[in-house]
């Protein structure tokens, strides 16, 4: 017998991950330059990351040689302040990726099911299926959540709903109001897992206060990252929320070391840059509306965004990918989405956008 056929039938099941492709690799393959390609397919933040934090992880280099903090307690301190909340309702995360995993853990098995929508971000299924549960995936409306269709397929043996708010990788935007409405119906023996990491990038109007919701519903987790408008992706590192209970739980399934000692020290600078966040949102909004207003000039179809990425929808989704591809522009195709015919780009410097939206019009001419 294979090794492969001793691995359970839902492992063996899963399709890995697609991420976007790394510069290195699109040189090699293409034979370029890797200065000269731009990459917009990761959401990474174009303006790279706090000053603060990159000194922090600097000065922490020292002390590479000891375990890190398995309390996180400076991190978790510092995010407990900025929100309000109890350093018992802060929980660490290997990027919040591990975050919605450890609630997968926590909560599924092969006994239960977890509920998410269509289009949503690929983790969700990764992390139900690695659990052994159930996903039950619901048909979006317009790409994005359909709350009601959500809370009705909540069944006996439900115990997590994902939503992301904003969504990747559609940037579907759900407001306060209607999360709150699915709050108020879902059972309070369910998690609710309430994927924010792209919140920083929202607009003023769209804003709502998803951390008092935190003292209504024992059952809500609400996960933030410092990979997106932080810039922070390649040190892996972000947090959940929730109620010292559930907090607790989740708590019981983390590596006793998750978060690296690098990532710790720049996370808790990182936090305290009021001024670089306030910057990439503005870097973002402007390139946002350049991206837009190009696509409407190539009279492509795209769905508005309320992150720091745009899903645009071509003819052939691989034939304009690849030709991007040899212009050293790399984006990311949503085939793996079921979206053969979209690709989405992050929002870059103004002169990454105009280079993206150059090529674009070559590839799809
Ligand atoms: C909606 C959403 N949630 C979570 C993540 C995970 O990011 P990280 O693990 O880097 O925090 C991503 C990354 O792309 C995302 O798009």
């Amino acid at each position: 017998m294979s090794i492969v056929q001793r691995a359970p039938d839902y492992i063996r099941a899963i399709s890995p991950y697609v991420p976007g492709k790394p510069i290195s690799e699109l040189a090699r393959e293409m034979g370029l330059v890797e200065s000269e390609i731009i990459k917009l397919a990761s959401n990474e933040n174009p303006l790279g990351a706090s000053p603060k934090a990159t000194a922090a992880a600097t000065a922490a280099l020292a002390d590479i040689h000891r375990y890190p903090d398995g309390n996180a307690f400076a991190l978790k301190s510092a995010i407990a302040a900025k929100f309000g909340v109890g350093i018992d309702q802060v929980v660490p995360g290997n990027g919040s990726n591990d975050v919605l995993d450890l609630c997968a853990r926590a909560f599924l098995n092969h006994a239960s099911s977890a509920v998410y929508s269509q289009y949503a971000f690929a983790v969700y299924p990764l992390a139900v299926q690695t659990a052994g549960a159930r996903g039950i995936e619901v048909p979006a409306r317009d790409f994005g959540h359909d709350l009601e269709a959500m809370a009705a397929a909540v069944g006996e043996d439900t115990r997590l709903i994902f939503i992301a708010n904003p969504n990747n990788p559609t940037g579907n935007f759900l407001s306060g109001a209607e999360v709150e409405r699915l709050l108020q119906r879902v059972p309070r023996d369910v998690v609710v897992v309430l994927d924010e990491a792209y919140n920083e990038y929202m607009e003023p109007s769209q804003r709502y206060d998803s951390v008092a919701w935190l003292r209504q519903y024992p059952n809500l987790v609400i996960s933030r990252t410092f990979s997106k408008i932080y810039g922070l992706g390649g040190l892996r590192v972000g947090y959940g929320l929730a109620g010292a209970e559930l907090a607790d739980v989740l708590n019981r399934v983390r590596e006793p070391f998750n978060v690296n000692h690098i990532a710790l020290a720049a996370a808790t600078a990182a936090l305290g840059d009021d001024e670089f966040v306030a910057k990439s949102y503005a870097v973002n909004r402007a390139g946002k509306r350049q991206i837009e207003d190009g696509l409407k000039v190539l009279g492509l179809r795209f769905i508005p965004s309320a992150g720091n990425f745009i899903a645009f929808e071509v003819a052939d989704g691989a034939a304009a990918n690849l030709a991007l591809l040899k212009q050293g522009v790399i984006v990311r195709p949503l085939a793996s989405y079921k979206m053969p015919t979209w690709l989405r780009v992050t929002i870059g410097l103004p002169e990454e956008n105009e280079r993206f939206l150059a090529a674009l019009a070559k590839a799809i001419a």
